[in-house]
């Protein structure tokens, strides 16, 4: 008789492709900005894409996280004024040569998409003192930036793109989205169906800016240490073209 616990272990090991679907989510999400379609996303699978959201991990268990679903043509409107207004700001913090490529890029889908969701983190969720962010307050954002990436990864199995928009004062998004004082906006994502997903990260197509090579990311030890001699092997695995 197999051991209960050995059997619960079993049920629990992802087969060849239950891993490969995994990788397939993970390569194949894209930052999507430019192609929503307008249909809605029905709630069972709006549901499955927060409980994907919602089982991220999190500092002590906190949860920092709130989701909000923007709907509304009106509140998105009032958000893309806030990006209109960031945008033309930061076109001006890039260098002359950048500026005609970086303008003509489109850096959100907030009206076509039929649904803004935000993703906050509210910063007393759990107490003034909380395991694990004793010494580092940050990491109950970090926690919320989790939620945000099981979510992208959630929707990509779904087939529903996901659009991450930052280009905004924070405290006047905060202020448009009623925040509470001790909430801030971790992630403002388009969320809609797609015409297609790219198969490249749009910024590399049109030449914005390249992937990096892993195996000069990869450091042992100590800072800088990037090929050692006994790594050889691991670094020409990570050098290899593919995945
Ligand atoms: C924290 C964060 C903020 C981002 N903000 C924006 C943004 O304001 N506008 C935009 O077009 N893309 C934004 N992106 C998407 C990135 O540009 C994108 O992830 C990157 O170019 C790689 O492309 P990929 O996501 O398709 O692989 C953001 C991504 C992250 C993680």
């Amino acid at each position: 008789m197999e051991n209960p616990s050995g059997q619960l272990q079993q049920e629990l090991q992802f087969s060849v492709a239950e891993r490969d679907a995994l990788y397939k989510a993970i390569y194949s999400r894209r930052d999507v900005r430019g192609q929503f379609k307008p249909d809605p996303i029905p709630d069972p699978v709006m549901a499955r894409i927060l409980k994907a959201a919602h089982h991220a991990p999190s500092v002590g268990f906190m949860q920092p996280w709130n989701f909000m679903l923007i709907r509304s043509p009106a509140a998105k409107q009032q958000v893309h004024e806030l990006f209109l207004e960031a945008n033309r700001e930061a076109r001006e913090m890039f260098e002359a040569e950048r500026k005609p490529l970086y303008s003509a890029l489109k850096l959100e889908g907030i009206l076509e998409a039929p649904v803004n969701l935000v993703v906050t983190c509210d910063r007393e969720r759990a107490g003034p003192v909380v395991l694990g962010r004793t010494h580092d307050m940050a990491m109950d954002i970090y926690s919320s930036v989790c939620a945000v990436q099981n979510l992208w990864l959630a929707a990509r199995s779904e087939g529903v793109g996901v659009g991450w928009v930052s280009i905004f004062d924070p405290q006047k998004l905060k202020q448009r989205l009623n925040l509470p004082a001790q909430v801030i906006p971790v992630a403002y994502l388009c969320v809609g169906y797609v015409k297609h997903f790219f198969t490249e990260p749009e910024l590399q197509s049109v030449g914005w800016r390249d992937r990096l090579p892993l195996q000069d990311l990869v450091y042992f030890d100590y800072w800088g240490n990037s090929h050692p001699e006994q790594e050889q092997a691991l670094l020409s695995e990570l050098a290899r073209p593919g995945r």
